[in-house]
């Protein structure tokens, strides 16, 4: 499959097949993300396939238990059973790779990290690690289009980050940045809509 193929082919996949993703390929998928660039070539990404059912169970569970949490303190009501769905569901996928970053660290924070707050240098730089991170996620989404898998880029269980992280036994300083269930497909959705390029993009010559 050409990549302009793989790029329309693609999409956000929420219904797995009950079929193994043998680790050969898990591993692939891997390798396609970690040839994405990154600020200062740092790298600071790391990935966990879990296979492991349970695992991937008492993770997405946390999740729940989390936004019943939050539902409870902010006295929600709307939109919850949605947002439930769209945060837990992947653990409905024969594997679940959860994608972990590091701040990554650059010229700026060498030349005045101790002279201007965190939040400034974050202002100035816009997190550039986790701009390293979306290139890898979106090479794995690619590549595992090629290789016939679905997958849902989620970051909705961030919300129960420190619960997962002690769950799969990630130390500080890696942070959760992200979630994604890979499988087989079990459904074949339509192209969802995109704003009309125009209203995107401008030249100006
Ligand atoms: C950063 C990011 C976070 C997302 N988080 C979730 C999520 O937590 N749960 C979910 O079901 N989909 C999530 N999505 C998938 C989007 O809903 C999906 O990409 C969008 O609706 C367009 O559909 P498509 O991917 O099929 O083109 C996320 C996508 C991105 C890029």
């Amino acid at each position: 499959m050409q990549l302009f193929e793989a790029i329309n082919k693609r999409r956000s996949i929420r219904k797995f097949k009950n079929q193994p993703v043998p680790v050969e390929d898990l591993k692939f998928l891997v390798e396609c993300a970690t040839k994405a660039p990154s600020a200062h070539n740092k790298q600071k990404w790391k990935f966990i396939a879990v296979t492991n059912k349970e695992l991937n169970d008492r993770c997405s569970e946390a999740v729940s238990d989390k936004i019943d949490q939050l539902v409870r303190k902010y006295n929600i009501t709307e939109s919850v059973q949605g947002w439930k769905y769209y945060s837990t569901f992947f653990n409905s996928a024969p594997a679940v790779i959860y994608v972990f970053h590091q701040e990554a660290r650059g010229f700026l924070d060498k030349a005045v990290g101790d002279k201007i707050s965190r939040e400034e240098i974050n202002r100035l730089r816009v997190h550039p690690g986790i701009q390293s991170i979306g290139g890898a996620i979106e090479n794995l989404l690619l590549a595992a289009t090629v290789k016939g898998y679905g997958t849902c880029w989620m970051t909705a269980p961030n919300v129960a980050a420190p619960e997962i992280e002690k769950i799969l036994e990630i130390e500080e300083p890696w942070q959760l940045a992200a979630v994604i269930p890979v499988g087989v497909p079990a459904e074949n959705p339509q192209a969802r809509p995109r704003k009309p390029l125009e209203e995107v993009f401008e030249v100006k010559e």
